[in-house]
C-alpha cells in the first residue's frame, strides 16, 4: 500500500500561471501573483473532501440549510518561500489556525537546517495543510511532517507548485501518511539538487536573493 497519495492539479489555468513561474523573464511580483493563483487551485482541490456542519440560515427569500467547514484545518507554511502561499490558503479557509516552520536547506549538503517552529504542542486529531511551492529531495518535508507527526497528527496535505520524482519517492520511503497535491511532477532533480526544469528558487523568485 501507498503512503503517499499524489494528485497533480492539471488544469489549463494552472498550467498557464506554473508557466509564468517558470519563466525566468517573470519579476518577483508576478511571481508571488502567479503563486497566490495557484495555490487557490491547490487550496480548491485539496479541500474537497473537508467535513461541513450543517447550519439553518435565512435568505431574503426564505429559510435554508447553510453549511460551515465542521473542523477547517491547521495551515503551516513552510518559510520562507512557502509564506508566497500562506494569505491565500487562509483566504479560503478564514476559520484555519495557522502554525510556522522555518527551514533552510543548506545548499552543499542539500539538508533542511531549521530555524524555527511555531506549532501547537498537540496535533491528535487535527488535519494539517502544509505549504511549501517546492518538494526537491524532499527532505524538508519530511523534516516538516515528522515535527507534525511527534505532536500526533495522522493527517497531512501537503501542496506545492512543483513536485521532483525524487522527491516524491523520499516521501513514500518515509512512511508518513500525506496526501500531497502539485500542478506539476517534472523531470528531475540536476547535480545541484533543483528541480528540471522547474522554476529556479522559489524564495528568491518571490522576494529576491538575500
Ligand atoms: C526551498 C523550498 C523547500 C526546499 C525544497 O526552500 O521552499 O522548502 O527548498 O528542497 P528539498 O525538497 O530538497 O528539501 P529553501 O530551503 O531554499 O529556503 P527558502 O524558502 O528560505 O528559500
Ligand atoms: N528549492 C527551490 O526553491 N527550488 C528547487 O528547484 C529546489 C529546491
Amino acid at each position: 500500500m501507498c503512503a503517499v497519495q499524489l494528485t497533480v492539479v492539471d488544469h489549463p489555468i494552472a498550467r498557464a500561471r506554473l508557466s509564468r513561474m517558470r519563466d525566468e523573464r517573470t519579476d518577483n511580483a508576478a511571481f508571488r501573483a502567479a503563486l497566490r493563483e495557484l495555490t487557490q487551485m491547490l487550496v480548491y482541490e485539496a479541500s474537497r473532501d473537508l467535513s461541513v456542519a450543517e447550519e439553518p440560515i435565512t435568505t431574503p427569500v426564505t429559510d435554508t440549510t447553510g453549511y460551515r467547514l465542521a473542523a477547517p484545518p491547521l495551515i503551516v507554511p513552510v518559510l520562507r518561500a512557502g509564506l508566497g502561499m500562506a494569505d491565500t490558503a487562509h483566504g479560503m479557509l478564514p476559520e484555519s489556525q495557522m502554525g510556522f516552520v522555518g527551514l533552510a536547506r543548506n545548499e552543499v549538503t542539500f539538508q533542511p537546517e531549521a530555524y524555527m517552529a511555531s506549532l501547537p504542542e498537540s496535533l491528535v486529531g487535527r488535519q494539517v495543510f502544509v505549504l511549501d511551492p517546492m518538494l526537491a529531495t524532499g527532505g524538508s518535508l519530511v523534516h516538516c511532517c515528522t515535527l507534525l507527526t511527534d505532536r500526533g497528527c495522522t493527517d497531512i496535505t501537503v501542496l506545492c507548485a512543483l513536485a521532483a520524482p525524487e522527491g516524491l519517492q523520499r516521501l513514500e520511503e518515509s512512511g508518513l501518511p500525506l496526501r500531497v497535491f502539485t500542478a506539476s511532477v517534472d523531470e528531475r532533480l540536476n547535480e545541484n539538487a533543483y528541480i528540471v526544469p522547474g522554476l529556479g528558487d522559489a524564495g528568491d523568485r518571490q522576494f529576491g536573493a538575500v
